[in-house]
């Protein structure tokens, strides 16, 4: 049986994985080998890496893609992505080439407020609270003075402390519900720090308050966060066209396919089975591009979804609509990220990306990924109403299913020919390289 481990963390990396092949894995000598392929040879760029988390053995690698073509608000980009599924990479091309032709995406900021919530109890009179808070509201911003302020000199800060009474819903439940403007950087910190020290000028003027001092149970103040449901930090990506310039998809009219688009719109926005592979289908856009960017995807994910549920039923967050003969394709969505701090400035890979996006703003960076997310639901929207997902998702599965057979080079080149003109599916693949071989 295996046993607990004791100061793991200050093992050295080389003790970590000898202990963890020798208890977890049968083969501890090819564990410990492969685990060490996967570092870099570059020691400075190992150590760099090792250092981002804690017990850190290797490098865990996903494909850095790019998708070019993309012309949004009039600039070209070349989008970079991070993603380990075959054909998210080569749908999101096929999209912006298809856009590029038609006038290309436009995407705006539509808000930028970033929250936080300072959470506690009080069981006293509510007025008294709200007196007392509007009293505190000057200390609680000059006390986070030191925080603020270079974030201010830029333009950014706190915007707004309000009392939010809870009672309601938990007896004694309070917030001090914030908002804040973090420009160019995604906030996280700044907006906690700022929240810890909101929770203790609350507590220490509580404390002092004549109608409070001797309260029993004093206020308490239970946990200072920020929130990842940032409906009003959000963005718009759009495209439209005129219908008769949509062209004849795989046999269907351009008319017909504004209509199975618009209709299958429809079924994602009232239904929610459909709603939840809709969306996801815009996150293989979205996070491939936020992780790319060194951006928190696991926040933008529960906010995006969160946002998908705000009226109570999980709805498609994105839209379609044909009016005066004009195909429109769009969608707003709540992303906080940031260009500066964080991951930004210290993975190389994140760095370049950014060189690459032509180092955007923050606002910049949310318009490109949102136009990634939208291109992506297109591309999807669009194989689904006609061809089908498979054709192309198994085409460029193709490889992954060669690669699990070990096929050789030369195998992988005959059989892209052969599967050129015939369904791509595990069965066939396994046949073809089977009578290939079989051939020889
Ligand atoms: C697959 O990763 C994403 C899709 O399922 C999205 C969708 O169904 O719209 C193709």
């Amino acid at each position: 049986m295996n046993q607990p481990v004791e100061g793991f963390s200050k093992r050295s990396k080389e003790e970590k994985i000898k202990w963890l092949a020798e208890q977890y894995t049968p083969q501890p000598e090819q564990t410990i080998s492969l685990l060490k392929q996967y570092w870099s040879s570059d020691a400075q760029l190992q150590q760099l890496h090792d250092e981002f988390i804690e017990n850190t053995l290797t490098n865990f690698y996903l494909p850095l893609g790019v998708a070019p073509n993309f012309l949004i608000n009039g600039n070209l980009y070349a989008i970079p992505m991070a993603i380990e599924e075959s054909s998210v990479v080569a749908a999101a091309s096929k999209a912006a080439k298809f856009w590029l032709e038609r006038g290309g995406f436009h995407a705006q900021v539509l808000g930028t407020e970033k929250i936080g919530q300072v959470h506690f109890l009080f069981f006293g009179d509510p007025r008294e609270l709200s007196e007392f808070i509007e009293e505190i509201r000057p200390i609680l911003r000059s006390d986070a003075q030191a925080l603020t302020r270079n974030m201010e000199k830029r333009g950014g800060g706190i915007t707004r402390i309000e009392l939010r009474d809870k009672t309601s819903d938990i007896k004694g439940y309070y917030q001090l519900h914030c908002t804040f403007e973090t420009l160019d950087a995604m906030g996280a910190n700044f907006i906690n720090s700022c929240l810890e020290q909101f929770a203790s000028t609350l507590l220490r003027e509580a404390a002092i308050y004549p109608k409070f001092s001797s309260m029993d149970p004093p206020l308490e103040v239970l946990m200072s966060i920020l929130s990842n449901y940032v409906p009003d930090c959000l963005v718009r990506a759009e495209v439209s066209c005129p219908v008769a310039e949509l062209g004849e998809e795989s046999g269907i009219s351009g008319a017909d396919f504004a209509r199975r688009m618009v209709q299958a719109v429809a079924i994602a926005d009232c239904e929610p089975h459909r709603a939840v592979t809709h969306n996801k289908g815009i996150m293989n856009g979205v996070d491939a591009v936020v992780l790319a960017t060194g951006n928190d995807f696991r926040a933008v994910e529960a906010g995006v979804h969160a946002y998908a549920a705000r009226s109570g039923r999980y709805r498609s967050l994105s839209q379609a609509e044909v009016r005066d003969g004009r195909f429109r394709f769009w969608m707003d969505i709540p992303l906080a990220l940031g260009t500066v701090g964080g991951l930004t400035g210290l993975h190389p890979l994140v760095g370049l990306a950014h060189e690459i996006l032509q180092k955007p703003s923050a606002g910049e960076l949310m318009q490109i990924v949102a136009v990634a997310g939208l291109a992506q639901n297109f591309a999807a929207l669009r194989s689904l109403v006609t061809v089908g997902i498979q054709k192309g998702h198994m085409k460029m599965h193709l490889l992954n299913i060669l690669n699990q057979l070990s096929a050789t080079q030369k195998e992988k080149e005959n059989l892209i020919e052969h599967f050129k003109t015939n369904t791509v599916t595990h069965n066939a693949v396994v046949k073809a390289l089977e009578d290939h071989r079989a051939q020889k």
